[in-house]
C-alpha cells in the first residue's frame, strides 16, 4: 500500500479520533494532547521519549507511518485505540520523563501501554487492525492524476487524523496544532473532501453545526468541547487581545463592549446540495431544509443594522478573514462576498426545496435571489468595482473578496467580465494566484494571514465562480496554479505566500480544508 511518511514535526504521529499526538523534540519524543484553545505544553503527557540497545547505545527512529513509529531495532509505538498508545519490542529498553520531571523506563519485552488505561494487548493484533484501518481509509480516496498522488495521500490522511469526537458527532477540526474544534464554514468545507470516501461523515459535518443552531436561527462560529462560541462573550482571552490589536487600526474604532453574535459566511446550503449531488438521500434533506432557511434568514433579521436589505457582518470573524484591511475601519462590515453568498444560498435552497417536491417555494427562492442580484447591483456596483462598507459608508478597501460576486451566477454579462479581467490583471495574477490582497496595495503583506496570502477556500470559491459565469479558460488555469502550488510547497498549510508559493511564516500545517479542497480539486475531471 502507498503511504505518506510522517515527519513528527508538521505531521505528528496521531490516530483518527485520537487526541494523543507524538512529536519529535531534540531530547526524545514527546506525547501531548490536542485540546480546545490549549497550548501542547499546558497538555503534556510526556517527553524525552527514548529507546536504547541491551548496550546502552540510543536507537533513532527508521519510519513513521500512519499505523506504525518504528525504531531501528524493531521497537515500536502503535495506537491499539483511540486513547491507548503502546510501545512494542523485546531486547531493549525506553525511558521518558512524565510531566511532572519523573524519569520512567521500562525494559521492553512485548506490547505496554505507554499511555492510556491499563490493558494487555497483543503487539501483532495491534499492528494488523492499525494497518487495516488505514488500509480501508486510503482505499476510499477519489483517484487523482499521478503526480498529484503524493500530496494527495497526504491530504487524506489529515482528514482522517483532524477527526475527533466533538459536540455529540464525529467532527472534523481544522488542525490538531491549535485548532481543536469545529469552526463553522470549515466544517462546510472539509463536508465537500469526506462526500468522496462516506457522504454519512460529510452530512455529519452539517448536522454537528445545525445540531449547535442557536434559537434564532444563528449558526455557531465554533462547536468545542466545552460548548460553542457564538457570541464575543464566548471568545478566548487571547482572541481578545489579538483583536484589539487589529480591529480599527485606522481609525481607533473600539470593538463593542457589549455582546455581538460571531458566525461564519453562509455556505451551508451550499454544502448540503453539494452532498446530495454526490449521494441523493431525501431524508436528510428533508430535515435540514428548515434550519437552513432559518439560518439563511437570521442574516436579514439579526445582521442588517441599516436595514438595507443587504446584511453587514458584525463581527470580523463572521466574514472568517479575521485580520482582512476589510477591519482596518471598524467592526462592521459589508464586503462584497457576504451578499454573493447569500444570493448562492439562496439558489441553493430553491434547489433544495425542488428536490423535496416544492416548486412553489423554489420559484420563491430564485425571486429572491434575482432581487437580492439586483439590490447588490444598485447599491454597491460603482460602474466599474463592487465597493467595500465599513460602518454603512464605502471604505477605499480592496481585497480579493471584491471578486466574489462571481460566484452568483446571476451578473450581467458586462460586470462579470470586469471582474474577470481584474482577477486576471497583475494586481491579483501571479505564479501562484489568488493573493488575497492586491499585489499593488499598499495593505498587501505576503505573509500576514488574510493581507496577502493565498488560501485554498477562497481560489476554490472563485474557480467555481468562474466556472459559473462562463469563463472556463481561467477557471482551469486558477485551477491547475492552485494543484500545482500545493503539490510543489511540501504540506498542507493554513495558507502559502503568493510571491514565493511556499508556506507563509505563521501558516499552520495540517489544516483541514487545504487538506479536503486540494483532494475535491484534483478529483476533479483536467479541463
Ligand atoms: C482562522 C480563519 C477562519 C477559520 C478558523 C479555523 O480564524 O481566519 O476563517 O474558520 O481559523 O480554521
Amino acid at each position: 500500500m502507498p503511504t505518506v511518511e510522517l515527519d513528527l514535526v508538521e505531521r505528528p504521529f496521531t490516530e483518527r479520533g485520537s487526541r494523543l499526538l507524538v512529536t519529535a523534540a531534540p531530547d526524545g519524543l514527546r506525547v501531548a494532547r490536542a485540546e480546545y484553545e490549549t497550548p501542547l505544553d499546558a497538555t503534556t503527557e510526556l517527553t524525552a521519549l527514548v529507546v536504547h540497545d541491551p548496550a546502552g547505545r540510543l536507537v533513532p527512529v527508521a519510519s513513521t507511518t500512519p499505523s506504525e513509529l518504528a525504531f531501528a531495532n524493531g521497537v515500536s509505538l502503535m495506537f491499539a485505540d483511540p486513547s491507548t498508545l503502546v510501545i512494542a519490542g523485546q531486547h531493549a529498553h525506553a525511558s521518558w520523563r512524565l510531566s511532572d520531571g519523573t524519569a520512567q523506563a521500562l525494559a521492553l519485552n512485548g506490547c505496554h501501554v505507554l499511555v492510556g488505561p491499563p490493558g494487555g494487548w497483543s503487539e501483532q493484533a495491534v499492528r494488523t487492525a492499525a494497518e487495516a484501518r488505514w488500509e480501508r481509509w486510503f482505499a476510499q480516496m477519489p483517484a487523482v492524476r499521478p503526480d498529484l498522488a503524493e500530496r494527495a495521500r497526504m491530504a487524506w490522511w489529515t482528514l482522517a487524523v483532524n477527526l475527533l469526537p466533538i459536540g455529540g458527532r464525529e467532527g472534523l477540526v481544522p488542525s490538531k496544532y491549535g485548532y481543536v474544534g469545529v469552526w463553522n464554514w470549515d466544517a462546510l468545507f472539509h463536508a465537500v473532501a469526506l462526500r468522496h470516501a462516506s457522504p454519512a461523515l460529510a452530512r455529519d459535518q452539517v448536522l454537528l453545526l445545525l445540531d449547535h443552531q442557536l434559537p434564532d436561527g444563528q449558526l455557531p462560529d465554533v462547536v468545542h468541547d466545552q460548548g460553542v462560541l457564538a457570541e464575543t462573550t464566548d471568545l478566548p482571552r487571547s482572541d481578545l487581545a489579538r483583536l484589539t490589536e487589529h480591529v480599527g487600526r485606522a481609525n481607533g474604532t473600539a470593538l463593542s463592549p457589549s455582546a455581538v453574535p460571531v458566525t461564519k459566511p453562509p455556505l451551508a446550503a451550499w454544502a448540503v446540495w453539494k452532498i446530495h449531488r454526490s449521494d441523493p438521500d431525501l431524508p436528510f434533506l428533508a430535515s435540514v431544509y428548515p434550519k437552513l432557511v432559518r439560518a439563511h434568514t437570521w442574516w436579514f433579521t439579526a445582521s442588517d443594522p441599516d436595514g438595507d436589505g443587504l446584511p453587514e457582518y458584525l463581527h470580523p470573524y463572521s466574514s472568517g478573514l479575521d485580520d482582512s484591511p476589510v477591519w482596518d475601519y471598524g467592526p462592521r462590515a459589508e464586503p462584497p462576498d457576504l451578499n454573493s453568498y447569500l444570493i448562492l444560498q439562496a439558489d441553493r435552497l430553491a434547489d433544495i426545496a425542488d428536490a423535496l417536491g416544492r416548486p412553489a417555494d423554489a420559484a420563491e427562492w430564485r425571486a429572491r435571489a434575482a432581487a437580492h442580484t439586483e439590490l447588490l447591483l444598485a447599491k454597491r456596483w460603482d460602474g466599474t468595482r463592487f465597493r467595500t462598507l465599513a460602518g454603512g459608508s464605502p471604505v477605499p478597501v480592496r481585497t480579493v473578496l471584491d471578486l466574489m460576486p462571481l460566484i452568483t451566477g446571476r451578473l450581467p454579462r458586462a460586470v462579470a467580465a470586469a471582474l474577470e479581467q481584474e482577477l486576471r490583471s497583475s494586481h491579483y495574477w501571479g505564479e501562484h494566484p489568488l493573493p488575497t490582497v492586491p499585489f499593488d496595495d499598499p495593505a498587501f503583506d505576503p505573509d500576514a494571514m488574510w493581507r496577502g496570502p493565498v488560501w485554498l477556500n477562497v481560489n476554490y470559491l472563485l474557480i467555481e465562480g468562474l466556472h459559473r459565469s462562463g469563463f472556463t479558460t481561467t477557471a482551469t488555469e486558477l485551477r491547475r496554479r492552485t494543484l500545482a502550488m500545493v503539490r510543489d510547497a511540501g504540506g498542507l498549510y493554513e495558507y502559502w505566500n503568493p510571491l514565493t508559493g511556499t508556506r507563509a511564516t505563521h501558516a499552520t500545517s495540517g489544516f483541514g480544508w487545504s487538506a479536503a479542497l486540494f483532494v475535491d480539486l484534483a478529483a476533479q475531471p483536467d479541463g
